[in-house]
C-alpha cells in the first residue's frame, strides 16, 4: 500500500514523528483540561538492538514529560520492547522503563495485544507490580477470559484499562457480536468497581458511554476510581467537554513516531472498519 494512500488515514490519529511534536500535542491536550498517555508507534520488533533502542526512548520520555511538567503517563506495547523476541527480553526492557517511571513518580500502562501475548503480558504486569505500584494493564471485553482475569487480579490498588479489543480473534477466544462485547465491557467495569480497583473506560462508543454514565450515577461510583479514555484525533462531538464538566477525568491516548506507516497499514488490514470511520469522520464536525 503506497504511503500517499495511507497518510490521510493515519494523519489525524498520529501526533507527529518526533517526541517534541507529540509533547506539543500533549501540552495542548492538557490545556483543554485532559490528561494524556503517550505511545511510540510500533510492535513486533524482532531485533534486540531495536527493542533496546525503543526502550531507551521510553526511558527518556519520562524525563521529558517531567521537565515539561505535563500531565501525561506512558503506554507501551510489550512486543515493541522485546516480547516478540522472548519473555526474558521483554522483562529486562520493561523493568528498565518501569524504573524510570518510578524515578519520575509517573505511571506505566502495558497495552494488551492479541491473544498469543495475553498470558505473558499479565506475567510481566505481575512482575512490574512487585517492583512499583504505579503500573496498569488492559483487559479486552471481547475476550471470554477477561472476567476471570479481572477477578484474579482485582484489588484496591489494581488499575486496568477496559477496551473492546482491536485484533481479530477466533470465536473460541472472543465474543464476536457488538452487543455481547458491550455487555461484557459493563460487566468488567462492575467487577473492577466491586473490588475498589481503578478503571480506564477506553471507548468512543456513545451508547456505551451513556450506559456507563447511567451505571456510574446510579451506583455512585466515586469519580476518583475511574477515567474515560479516548484515542487522539477521534471526533467526540463535544462529549469530552461534557464529561469534564460533570467532574470526570478524561485521558487522551497519543501515539507518535516514525513507524506510523507500517503501524497504520497493519491496523487498516486488520480492521478495515478504521478506513470507514475515517471517511465518516471527514464529513462530521467536531
Ligand atoms: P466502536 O468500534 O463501536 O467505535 C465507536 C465510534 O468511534 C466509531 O463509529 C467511530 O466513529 C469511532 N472510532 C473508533 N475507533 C476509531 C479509530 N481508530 N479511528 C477513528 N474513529 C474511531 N485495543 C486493544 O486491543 N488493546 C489496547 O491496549 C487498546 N488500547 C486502547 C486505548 C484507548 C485509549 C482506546 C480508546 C482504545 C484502545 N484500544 C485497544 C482499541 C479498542 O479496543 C477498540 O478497538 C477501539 O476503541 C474501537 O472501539 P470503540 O469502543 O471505540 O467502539
Amino acid at each position: 500500500m503506497p504511503k500517499w494512500i495511507t497518510k490521510p488515514f493515519a494523519r489525524p490519529y498520529v501526533a507527529g514523528e518526533t517526541s517534541e511534536e507529540a509533547l506539543l500535542q500533549v501540552k495542548a491536550i492538557n490545556e483543554r483540561g485532559f490528561s494524556a498517555t503517550i505511545d511510540i508507534l510500533g510492535e513486533h520488533v524482532a531485533n534486540k538492538d531495536k527493542a533496546r533502542n525503543i526502550t531507551s526512548q521510553y526511558c527518556d520520555l519520562y524525563r521529558l514529560i517531567d521537565e515539561c511538567q505535563l500531565d501525561c503517563n506512558i503506554s507501551i506495547k510489550p512486543t515493541h520492547v522485546g516480547l516478540f523476541i522472548s519473555l526474558a527480553e521483554a522483562m529486562v526492557n520493561i523493568t528498565s522503563i518501569l524504573k524510570h517511571a518510578k524515578d519520575y513518580n509517573n505511571f506505566l500502562r502495558l497495552d494488551m495485544e492479541n491473544s498469543p501475548y495475553t498470558d505473558q503480558t499479565f506475567e510481566i504486569f505481575k512482575h512490574c507490580k512487585s517492583i512499583y505500584e504505579n503500573v496498569g494493564v488492559v483487559v479486552q471485553s471481547y475476550l471470554h477470559r477477561s472476567l476471570e482475569d479481572v477477578k484474579q487480579l482485582s484489588a484496591v490498588d489494581f488499575n486496568a484499562r477496559i477496551c473492546k479489543g482491536i485484533y481479530q480473534e477466533a470465536e473460541a477466544n472472543a465474543f464476536q457480536g457488538s452487543e455481547e462485547i458491550k455487555e461484557n465491557f459493563i460487566t468488567l467495569a462492575r467487577a473492577l468497581a466491586t473490588k475498589g480497583a481503578y478503571a480506564g473506560y477506553a471507548t468512543h462508543d456513545q451508547d456505551l458511554i451513556d450506559q456507563l454514565l447511567a451505571w456510574i450515577e446510579s451506583e455512585k461510583i466515586p469519580s476518583d476510581k475511574f477515567e474515560f479514555q479516548v484515542l487522539y484525533g477521534v471526533p467526540m462531538a463535544g462529549r469530552l467537554e461534557e464529561l469534564k464538566n460533570k467532574g470526570y477525568k478524561i485521558r487522551v491516548y497519543v501515539p507518535f513516531g516514525p513507524d506510523w506507516f507500517d503501524y497504520s497499514v497493519r491496523r487498516l488490514k486488520e480492521n478495515p472498519n478504521i478506513a470507514g470511520y475515517v471517511i465518516k469522520n471527514m464529513f462530521k464536525n467536531e
